[in-house]
């Protein structure tokens, strides 16, 4: 009596689904590894401390050092003192927002080809500072506080110091400034 054929362990039947199973789970692991950092990415940028870390950031438009590009140094004649605005570029947790102004400086060409810049913002209490040909200076028009052409408190003005004066550099032509505000009320000129 002959035995009967034992079963083979795959049929040819088998060999497309196999395959199918195969393609189905490198489907599955290929989304899983896809998800995944999509959603840590997303994790990250609904963190509630984003907004904190890019309001560290400074707005752009200035270089690595904080010079902003503010005009062409032929375009200051000596004498009188002119008023720049400065514009970046500004960002929030959210929103970009290009091309604002973030401050305004006065810069005077001297007679010696040299520059003096000033933040046009008053050290007593914030108000900004006109400047006056007549007075041969720079008049605050809320409390009267009056600065020479080089910056100097007059001894009867309720600021308490000199206006503040900031870096510049020369670069291709163009005067770049280094813009910062500093605190007002007080004696001593601390960056803000
Ligand atoms: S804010 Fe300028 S004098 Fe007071």
């Amino acid at each position: 009596m002959s035995e009967p054929a034992s079963k083979p362990a795959t049929t040819p039947k088998d060999f497309p689904r196999r395959s199918f199973l195969r393609r189905a789970l490198a489907v599955a692991i290929g989304g899983v590894t896809g998800i995944v950092p999509a959603i840590v990415g997303l994790a990250s940028f609904l963190n509630p401390l984003r907004p904190k870390v890019q309001a560290k950031q400074r707005p752009t438009g200035s270089d690595a050092e904080g010079f902003y590009k503010v005009t062409a140094l032929d375009s200051l004649t000596s004498g009188t003192p002119i008023s720049f605005p400065i514009i970046a570029n500004r960002k929030d947790a959210w929103n970009t927002f290009p091309a604002e102004p973030i401050g305004s400086v006065y810069i005077q060409k001297t007679a010696d080809d040299k520059l003096r810049v000033f933040n046009v913002t008053c050290p007593h209490a914030g108000c900004s500072v006109d400047f006056h040909a007549d007075k041969q200076g720079f008049l605050c028009p809320c409390h009267n506080s009056l600065f020479a052409m080089d910056g100097v408190h007059s001894a009867s003005s309720p600021s308490a110091r000199d206006l503040d004066s900031l870096e510049y550099k020369i670069e291709n032509g163009d005067v770049l400034v280094k813009f910062m505000n500093f605190r007002i009320g007080i004696k001593e000129k601390h960056a803000q």
